[in-house]
């Protein structure tokens, strides 16, 4: 595997699950395999879970691990072919993206959307960018439009959870005060569609997803009807994708509550606002498993790492 930049990377999930899992069993297995190679995580954005997994999940395949928080210390990048550079930035993608790798063999890279245009964000510059002019293998930290180390980590969780073979899942957004991404609801969606379940997406008019990412999956804008029977409720936030980065609607009656999760398992990717996106009861019983998520991302990055560095050997 070259990259892993979306949840399409993934060539069979059933496996790549079974053999994270395996991973989780035995996390050090494979410490030679990362052996004289480094991987740099490059953050334009902030993080805890992503940053700390991924170089947890490095340094259990024995690589060197190169952090740099991009967006505070890097020089501010040129995206643009043929630009007269006399304004704010410095430092063109081009040199940028190759000077990186001849530093490290994974370059792992977090750029979230700006929200404010929707084109540049389609179209992940930053991404793509690297993409375009670097040499080694990208990892994909959260991009404007996805998040699939996220998903993956989630696929993971509900595997360990789930008992029945098809369950009931509902995407449920929720109220928050920020204009939030899309990223982890898009990839949350376009794992469900390659799982067996029942999978629902609950949200007010106006909150739709890209339809080319929700494709054919149901939307019932009636909250309490998308949760009868669920047996796993994946709680996100997003702004608006029509009216593009818009916070139109903070009902706080969306918030997620016991007596509306009734016995189904909650899960969210974190960092959350208690009692707003979701109340405490809820995050501080048996049924969250939130903590379970976020351990499962290190052994979501560490199988993409393992592939990646298979195909390097
Ligand atoms: N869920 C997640 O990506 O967490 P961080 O933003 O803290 O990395």
């Amino acid at each position: 595997m070259k990259n892993y930049l979306s949840i399409s990377d993934i060539d069979n999930l059933s496996e790549w699950v079974k053999e994270a899992q395996k991973l989780k069993a035995n996390p050090k297995a494979d410490k030679k395999l990362g052996a004289d190679k480094t991987i740099c995580l490059l953050f334009f954005n902030n993080s805890l879970r992503t940053r700390l997994s991924t170089q947890k999940a490095a340094m259990n395949l024995g690589m060197e691990v190169m952090v740099m928080n991009f967006g505070n210390e890097g020089w501010a990048l040129e995206y643009g072919d043929g630009t007269i550079m006399n304004q704010n930035t410095s430092e063109h993608i081009k040199e940028a993206a190759q000077v990186v790798s001849q530093f490290c063999d994974i370059v792992a890279i977090r750029a979230f959307a700006s929200l404010t245009d929707k084109e540049q964000d389609e179209a992940e510059v930053v991404l793509n960018g690297f993409k375009k002019y670097t040499s080694i293998p990208i990892v994909n930290m959260e991009s404007s439009v996805g998040h699939p180390l996220q998903a993956l980590a989630d696929a993971i969780t509900m595997e360990e959870q789930k008992t029945k073979v098809k369950p009931k899942v509902v995407l449920s957004w929720a109220p928050h005060p920020k204009a939030l991404p899309h990223a982890v609801a898009n990839s949350f969606v376009e794992m469900m569609q390659l799982q067996e379940a029942d999978f629902v997406i609950t949200h007010p008019e106006g909150y739709e997803l890209n339809e080319a990412i929700s494709k054919n999956t149901t939307i019932e804008y009636d909250q309490k009807k998308a949760l009868e029977n669920a047996d796993f409720v994946y709680v996100k936030n997003w702004s608006s994708y029509t009216d593009y980065g818009n916070v139109s609607n903070q009902d706080s009656n969306w918030m997620m509550t016991m007596e509306k999760l009734g016995s189904a398992k909650f899960m969210h990717c974190l960092p959350v606002r208690r009692n707003v996106v979701v109340e405490d009861a809820v995050l501080d019983s048996e049924q969250s498993l939130v903590i379970e998520q976020a351990n499962n991302r290190t052994y979501a990055a560490q199988i993409v790492l393992k592939k990646i560095l298979e195909s390097l050997s």
